[in-house]
């Protein structure tokens, strides 16, 4: 995907002209030919169309050889990250169902515009020309290829926004990828095999311990999830020196690496569970992440770890009612063996704050269906330890357009997950599903600044597939951690 800001552009099949509910169009738009504007004019007059958030209209003028789509955009004040990500998006789907291979994008008539206004709407365009096709034979859909955004601005002001806006679109499309990979492909070993390559591709150092290195470091909650399965388990750390003035200051992210959740023993019903091959969304949105900031050349030191397994029954397979161990000591009532993401990432952040000595931390996990009941695919439910790292992670949500909702932690929420038998039990029941989670994972981060993201209701829906959710708050968080 080719992405440049233009003073004028050349030929292009279509034409997306965004206006906010202000526009006059009785005055000149840079870019507009005159009599396109004219007949915009007159046909906005006459079907008495308003530029209301979020209404789309395609067009065909007679002298122009363009599909135009006029983009309403609403009140000009009330816009935010999100909402030129979801209008702008439903643009380009417009410009695809007209098989268009190019469009313009006239930025006159937004007024003001900054490179990080470029950057959001290029990572928008290109993120909305997403498709997963590797397994289509018949591979000819009509693909986008080239985007001219037109302003009366000096382009070279703006132009490291669209070069940043395109890199973040890769490293978003890689995390759908990953994602809408079935786990026959994406094993934890293919997992691991991805990163390494990405790590090549942008110069990040990655390191995978297999089941015996893992086993030796005592990860017994990691290991006893992975162990039902005939597909191996792997460790995978990514490691990014943007910063290396100050090597100690080093932000850790832990992204969920089930490949496949089959619910083991708590064997999950048939609805539903082809959608867990999708349950490894936070390990490619730390993975997205991590490629974003190196390609952009971020400032900040970035450590990502993902235990890497998949979740399935077997004669070796862990059961309801088994007491394991972890590798911070303490032991866990196993009393379902479908909550299994609280394990795996109960070692992963215990290794990433003692072995990799990460000094604020993030996990991102497809973590409880009780996230999908509390906040719908709208929002990501975020519970946390630091009233500092939790600000940084809004305003990181206010940039990339990635909505969240911070849920309470209390401590008699911790209460649930008492043992009578062991020092912790891995569910709290029904009550309280996305906090009691986030609560237990709390335990294993000793006393590291933390936030934790569940983003069960937003990695996936059934019209898109993967959404990437996670790649662009993760990589904004540790951009505005490097400031
Ligand atoms: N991967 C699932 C959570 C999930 C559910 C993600 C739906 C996306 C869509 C997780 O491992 C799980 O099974 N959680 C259980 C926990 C329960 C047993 C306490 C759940 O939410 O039902
Ligand atoms: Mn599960
Ligand atoms: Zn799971």
């Amino acid at each position: 995907m080719k992405v440049a800001v233009v003073k004028k552009a050349a030929k292009t099949d279509g034409l997306i002209l965004p206006g906010f509910d202000d526009l006059d169009l009785s005055k000149p738009i840079y870019g507009l030919p005159e009599s396109h504007r004219k007949a915009i004019l007159e046909l906005v007059q006459m079907e008495d169309w308003k530029w209301k958030s979020n209404h789309v209209k395609s067009v065909f003028l007679m002298d122009a050889p363009q599909k135009v789509v006029l983009l309403g955009l609403g009140k000009r004040e009330k816009f935010t990250a999100d909402r030129y990500q979801k209008v702008f998006g439903r643009a380009v789907k417009e410009l695809l169902a007209h098989k268009a291979k190019s469009a313009a994008v006239l930025l006159g008539a937004l007024g003001e515009v900054n490179a990080a206004t470029v950057r959001l709407l290029t990572e928008t365009l290109v993120d909305g020309a997403y498709r997963f096709m590797k397994y289509k034979s018949d591979k000819k859909p009509a693909k986008l290829e080239e985007f001219q955004l037109v302003t009366a601005t000096d382009p070279k002001k703006l132009s490291a926004g669209a070069e940043q806006g395109v890199k973040l679109a890769e490293a978003l499309a890689f995390a759908r990828d990953l994602t809408n990979e079935p786990a026959n492909f994406l094993t934890p070993t293919q997992l691991a095999a991805e990163a390494v390559a990405a790590g090549k591709k942008h110069g990040f150092e990655v390191q995978v311990f297999d089941e015996k290195k893992i086993r030796q470091m005592k990860m017994e909650a990691f290991w006893q999830v992975a162990r039902g399965s005939e597909e191996p388990p792997r460790l995978i750390v990514m490691r990014y020196l943007g910063n290396p003035k100050q090597p100690k200051e080093i932000v850790g992210l832990v992204g969920k690496g089930l490949t496949y959740d089959s619910g083991g023993y708590a064997l999950k019903p048939a609805e539903g569970m082809a959608g867990m091959k999708n349950d490894m969304g936070g390990s490619a949105a730390v993975i997205g992440a991590i490629c974003a900031l190196a390609s952009m050349k971020a400032v900040v030191n970035v450590t990502a770890v993902v235990a890497a397994c998949e979740n399935m029954l077997s004669g070796h397979a862990y059961r309801n009612g088994d007491v394991i161990g972890s590798m911070a000591g303490k032991t866990i009532e196993v009393n379902n063996t479908d909550a299994e993401g609280r394990l795996t990432l109960a070692d992963a952040v215990y290794y990433a704050v003692t072995n990799e000595k990460v000094t604020k931390l993030a996990d991102i996990a497809t973590l409880t269906g009780a996230a999908v009941v509390a906040l719908g695919p709208m929002r990501i439910g975020v519970v946390d330890n630091d009233e500092a790292l939790y600000q940084t992670l809004a305003d990181a949500s206010g940039t990339s357009g990635e909505r969240i909702w911070r849920l309470p932690n209390d401590d008699d929420y911790r209460d649930l997950l008492r043992s009578d038998i062991a020092d912790l039990k891995n569910t709290g029941g029904r009550q309280a599903g996305t906090v009691v989670a986030g609560l237990f994972i709390r335990d294993f981060v000793e006393k590291t600044p933390w936030v934790h993201l569940d983003i069960a209701s937003t990695a996936f829906n059934e019209k898109e597939g993967a959404t990437g959710s996670g790649v662009r708050i993760l990589t904004a968080f540790c951009e505005k951690l490097a400031k």
